[in-house]
């Protein structure tokens, strides 16, 4: 099989595969992914087909059992010690020259934002389809014409609920990990939380962001009450509130880009809130918080701003963000709560 290919090169070791660039007979250079775990390959071969038809994803071109004769494959294995065996498998696919980190490390911060958007609309297209990556990471984000491509789907499941995942990334969700019922929509999430954060300021958060904690300010401080509340939102720790795709994609970080004075930005961050929560949370000025979570069981004002919301401007907004109801609070009524206290 490998024999089929000239100028093959070792490209990167990882966790369970090791990749090597190569040329085809039609002279494109294309990605060779060696593994013994031939599951691990299947599935990300099988998830390549059922996303085929997103442009974001990874193409994949086959999936093969390594065959070479005895003498080319001693001299793989002396090449490349422990990565050969007469058990390993090859996918060859597509190869992208252009990582994430690098593409990413030249732009301004609002073309940052941009491309963000674009990965949270192609992890949208990605869920639409019933799969769910679990691995978000630059390292798993190549770039395609300015444009982001998921690979790896070697931890990709396709279910709505999973008793467990093994991810001890740096952008994963510990508190996910260690619950039994993990939400893989919400896991993917919160590791898109991560990324921004890290767009903001270098590095993933780690763990979730709490408004009132030294990271939230400086954050707030530095690039804004959009960013602020969008990354708590996205890295809330129980899974049920954090924010879901669709609403990321309508938070004024992304609808208005840019944010005015601190009183006009409250005010749109609590009509987002506003419609998020729906009516049917608001009883006079009091919006009546219970959750099972010692985090956050207690009776909110409702800010300010929230009740002078005009009948028109809620509407078109409504119109804007559809009926979206999130019945339980989440950080994002938190944060909005603490600006208007200040
Ligand atoms: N199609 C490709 N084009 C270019 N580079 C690629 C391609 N596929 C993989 N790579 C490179 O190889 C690295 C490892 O590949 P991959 O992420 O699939 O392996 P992994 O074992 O799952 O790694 P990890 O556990 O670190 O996520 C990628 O981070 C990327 O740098
Ligand atoms: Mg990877």
């Amino acid at each position: 099989m490998i024999t089929n290919y000239i100028n093959v090169k070792f490209l990167e070791q990882g966790s369970f595969i090791t990749c090597f660039t190569a040329v085809n007979s039609e002279s494109e250079k294309v990605v060779l992914i060696v593994s013994d775990n031939t599951q691990e390959l299947q599935t990300r071969f099988d998830l390549a087909k059922k996303l085929d038809d997103i442009e974001g994803v990874q193409k994949l071109y086959g999936l093969q059992k390594l065959e070479i004769q005895d003498s080319a494959l001693e001299q793989l294995e002396a090449e490349y010690p422990g990565i050969f065996s007469k058990d390993s498998h090859v996918l060859t696919g597509r190869y992208y020259a252009t990582q994430y980190n690098d593409h990413v490390r030249q732009l301004s911060l609002p073309q940052k934002l941009d491309f963000f958007r674009e990965l949270l609309v192609l992890v949208k297209q990605v869920h639409d389809k019933g799969v769910y990556h679990m691995d978000l990471k630059p390292s798993n984000i190549m770039v395609q014409d300015g444009k982001p491509v998921l690979i790896d789907f070697g931890q990709s499941v396709t279910e709505a609920e999973v008793d467990s995942v093994l991810n001890t990334s740096a952008y994963a969700p510990k508190h996910d990990v260690y619950s039994c019922n993990v939400i893989p929509e919400k896991f993917d999430i919160y590791c898109l939380g991560n990324m921004l954060h890290e767009i903001y300021t270098g590095q993933p958060l780690g763990y979730p962001m709490t408004p009132s904690s030294r990271q939230a300010q400086q954050i707030k401080q530095t690039f804004g009450l959009f960013a602020q509340n969008i990354i708590g939102q996205m890295t809330q720790r129980i899974q049920d509130l954090r924010i879901s795709l669709e609403s990321c994609l309508k938070h004024p970080l992304f609808v208005y880009k840019q944010e005015t004075s601190l009183e006009k930005s409250q005010q749109i961050l609590s009509e987002y809130v506003f419609c998020l929560y729906g009516d049917q949370q608001i009883e006079g000025n009091k919006q009546v918080i219970n959750t099972s979570s010692s985090y956050s069981s207690s009776s909110f004002d409702v800010p300010q701003t929230l009740n002078q919301t005009t009948t028109n401007t809620t509407n078109s907004l409504r119109d804007l963000f559809g009926n979206v109801t999130l019945s339980r609070i989440n950080s994002c009524i938190l944060s909005v709560q603490e600006e208007s206290q200040q």
